[in-house]
């Protein structure tokens, strides 16, 4: 029988204890034992089916030599950080579904981990129920990864969506969305672009082998988004969408050797691109890879089940011997800033296709209707910002291409 430990019954939590009872039987087949939850540390006691394993005492799970394996499902940073190093010092595995942890102090715990000889996985900080970290690393290892971008928060993904489908408004498709178990905690990490840019933080992390400091990530979400712009994008084959992209730079892009950059911002997505129609709560992670060329990851990116499913399974590769254990280096020199980056862009502007291209010089026009939407030549983000100074800039976006 292997004890495990879940600290943290939410959303996530929940699903991990369900998934463990549902699914007892194939687990304890793939494991070759029974898989069973011994103890539940909650901040508050609740009534409910799991009420006779839990606890609010901590040192209950850490002095517990039976407990061979922690699922954290908290979220945030101090208490998180604080028992995650405790359980590995008393070196039991933990598994966890904390991008803000991973991304922030993700470096000393898998330092922390190996010293110890055991595992601390993460599959489910990124893309929710999606195999993305184990196939980048794994199936993808023959490869130099060059790029990374996707659709990294579920949240924002539904509000979009329910938004130009069925026109709701935007505090109606918040509320469901932290209904459905998707929003964290505090949902402006969602809106603003700060979810998907710690999810950024982690892929970058592991693409490139280098830490990226979450603080020099520009992360831009939805608040300011338009639903002007994204009926003219429409219009014009276009969908909009909030992308973390994190790319590796060097001399054939004009960068020094080993430099990289990431970012988090909404995009103009040609609708002929898979990634475009990927809507609701479902994310999408493109890899580019130096051999495979791009590899799409697809998949429910948020919620109880999906979320619990990678928790579980990263628990039973912790209770076996599959699988690498993913580390990488503390230096974070070497960021570029993203807006050095060139690409097309999108504005709208109060103002006159003339005053559009005496800034731009040619542009493609998507719409003239009092004001004027067009779209540049690529240029970089930098440029961009330079040449618009003197227009009366009402929205900006970056165009994928
Ligand atoms: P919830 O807010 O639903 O659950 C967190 C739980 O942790 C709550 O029950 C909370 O208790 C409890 N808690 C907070 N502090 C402590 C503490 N000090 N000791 C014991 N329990 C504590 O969050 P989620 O389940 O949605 O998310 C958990 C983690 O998973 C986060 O890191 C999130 O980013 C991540 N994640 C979430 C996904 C989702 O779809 N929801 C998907 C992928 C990742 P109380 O009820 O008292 O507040
Ligand atoms: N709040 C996150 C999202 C949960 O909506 O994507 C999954 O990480």
């Amino acid at each position: 029988m292997a004890e495990i430990a879940v600290m943290g019954l939410g959303t996530v939590g929940t699903g991990v204890v369900k998934i463990i009872s549902d699914n007892a039987g194939i687990i304890s087949k793939k494991l070759g034992e029974p898989l069973q939850v011994r103890t539940i540390l909650v901040r508050r006691f609740r009534d409910g089916p799991y009420r006779h394993l839990c606890t609010d005492d901590f040192s209950k799970i850490e002095n517990d030599p039976a407990i061979r394996v922690v699922v954290e499902t908290i979220g945030g940073v101090d208490a998180a950080y604080e028992y995650t190093r405790r359980c590995l010092e008393a070196g039991k595995h933990v598994v966890t579904a904390n991008k803000q942890l991973i991304a922030e102090r993700g470096c000393e715990l898998l330092e922390l981990a190996r010293k110890k000889n055991i595992k601390y996985l993460f599959e489910a900080s990124v893309g929710g129920g999606i195999p993305i970290l184990h196939p980048m690393l794994e199936c993808l290892a023959a490869n130099r990864i060059d790029e990374v971008y996707g659709i990294l928060n579920g949240t924002t993904n539904y509000i979009l969506t329910r938004m130009v489908r069925t026109g709701a408004f935007f505090s109606d498709a918040l509320r469901e969305a932290q209904r459905r178990g998707y929003a964290e905690a505090d949902p402006t990490a969602d809106v603003d672009g700060i979810d998907a840019g710690r999810k950024i933080c982690v892929l970058g992390d592991l693409a490139f082998g280098h830490q990226i400091d979450p603080e020099s990530v520009p992360m831009e979400g939805i608040s300011k988004l338009s639903l002007r712009d994204v009926k003219i994008a429409n219009r014009a084959g276009y969908r909009i969408k909030l992308l973390g992209r994190a790319l590796r730079l060097g001399p054939e892009n004009g960068f020094e050797s080993g430099s990289r950059t990431a970012y988090v911002a909404p995009h103009l997505i040609p609708e002929s691109m898979p990634i475009a129609n990927v809507e609701d709560v479902f994310n999408a992670i493109v890899v580019r890879g130096n051999a495979v060329g791009e590899v799409m990851f697809y998949g429910r990116g948020a919620g109880e089940m999906p979320t619990a499913s990678a928790c579980v399974s990263d628990v039973m590769e912790c209770l076996s011997s599959w699988g690498e254990a993913p580390l990488w280096s503390p230096d974070v020199s070497g960021f570029e800033n993203p807006l050095k980056l060139r690409c097309r862009h999108y504005f709208r502007i109060e103002g006159s296709l003339t005053d559009a291209a005496m800034a731009f010089g040619q542009v493609e026009v998507l719409s003239e209707d009092g004001e004027t939407a067009f779209l540049t030549e690529p240029v970089t983000g930098l440029d961009a910002k330079k040449r618009a100074e003197k227009l009366n800039v009402l929205s900006c976006l970056r165009v994928l291409s």
